[in-house]
């Protein structure tokens, strides 16, 4: 599914390091969305182009600090230990000196946010130093990175970086991915084809990331490795009767439905299920509904109890449903807080407490929307 980003990777490496012109490369995508797995295939691929430079992948995580940056690239250049404005000033001699081109990759780049973000303005304005013989390859998750830092180097004539950014994975993607990695498998087949079409469906509706996807596969093969171990240790019964229900050793849709809900909407629906199967109180749904539309409307990270308050009995009208005064409202919050899935931030007034949400937006809107009332109530939004 990234034909097309990895032949932009390659030609970008192809045109700079084997046309020996410094030049930046910005990665931009949320997480599972293949940056690393795709830079990292075209490195490999590219293994002969590449020969005659020097290769540096640096993963920034592993960095103490921001300024941290210098210092590591500076070793991988064998240069002395030097830091501060020193290690930058010997830097920047080295990459304008005679050379091979230096084709340096910093992975996971947010790390290297800085108060006046100054370090990455002065790794990106590298490649534009006069006979600068760097390019470099930048991998992050946020999409305005250079926006917010790099705006300065838009005004030099040569222009910021090249920026490419990888879409969250559609439902198709990841069925195709899931697939490819299941065919590496000998044997009969792991995973059902409906339970992968569903994980896959679900996955791309909430986040479009293939490492998710891959972990709730992998999740789902070892729970049913575990139903297999605890069910062959039943011995046959005395008697000779046979032994326990034969064992399943496909992962079935059940399977995945059961890690899907574990990995985005269990504490929804923890404590256990009621008799018809969910235990999440309609006007705890309610709530949590009025919520995420008000959040969203007020483009906000919390609301007041009142405003949360006002807006829930605006939907429970609408739905000529009973609602519930503010009171009740505020031990409504409290029950929900309790379930990991609010956060309360208490005032001298209840009205005037802070309510806001405790798990991903995408992960409580996935599991409300299962409810035929509650997905309408999303969809209709706010009057
Ligand atoms: N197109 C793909 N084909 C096969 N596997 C993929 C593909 N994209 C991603 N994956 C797999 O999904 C997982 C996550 O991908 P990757 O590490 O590249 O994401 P990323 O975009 O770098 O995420 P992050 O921002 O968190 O670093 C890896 O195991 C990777 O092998
Ligand atoms: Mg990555």
């Amino acid at each position: 599914g990234r034909e097309k980003e990895t032949g932009i990777i390659r030609q970008f490496l192809r045109d700079h390091v084997g046309g020996r012109r410094p030049g930046s490369l910005y990665i931009s995508g949320a997480p599972g969305t293949g940056k690393t797995a795709c830079l990292s295939r075209v490195l490999l691929d590219c293994k002969d182009e590449l020969a005659g430079s020097k290769t540096i992948v640096l993963n920034c995580m592993a960095l103490r600090s921001p300024q941290g940056v210098f210092p590591a690239v500076g070793q991988q250049l064998g240069l002395p230990a030097a830091t501060g404005r020193e290690g930058v000033r010997r830097l920047e001699k080295q990459l304008t000196a005679r050379g091979p081109i230096v084709l340096l990759v910093l992975d996971e780049l947010d790390q290297l946010e800085s108060k006046g973000q100054d370090v990455l303005y002065t790794l990106f304005e590298w490649p534009l130093l006069p006979g600068s013989r760097l390019v470099l390859v930048g991998l992050a998750n946020a999409l305005d990175l250079t926006d917010r830092s790099l705006a300065r180097l838009g005004a030099h004539p040569a222009g910021g970086p090249r920026l490419l950014h990888f879409p969250p994975y559609t439902r198709e993607q990841l069925s195709a991915i899931l697939q490819e990695r299941l065919g590496q498998v000998a044997g009969d087949t792991v995973l059902d084809a409906a339970a992968l079409q569903f994980c896959a469906r679900k996955v791309s509706a909430v986040s479009g990331d293939a490492r998710k996807a891959l972990d709730v596969c992998r999740r789902a093969v070892e729970v049913v490795e575990l139903e297999v171990r605890s069910q062959t240790l039943l011995k046959p019964l005395p008697g000779g009767d046979s032994p326990a229900s034969p064992v399943p050793k496909r992962v079935g849709l059940p399977h995945v439905s059961r890690v899907l809900s574990e990995v985005f909407g269990d504490r929804l629906v923890a404590g256990g299920r009621g008799p018809r199967g969910d235990t999440f109180p309609l006007q705890q749904k309610v709530l949590l509904c009025s919520l995420l539309l008000l959040l969203r409307r007020l483009r906000a990270r919390e609301v007041t109890l009142g405003k949360l308050h006002d807006a829930y009995s605006q939907v429970c009208r609408r739905r000529q449903l009973p609602a519930v005064d503010q009171a009740e409202c505020l031990s409504l919050v409290t029950l929900l807080e309790s379930r990991g899935v609010l956060e309360l931030k208490k005032a001298k007034e209840a009205r005037l407490a802070k309510v806001s949400l405790k798990l991903e937006e995408a992960a409580v809107e996935h599991a409300l929307q299962d409810a035929v009332l509650v997905g309408s109530i999303l969809t209709q939004g706010l009057c």
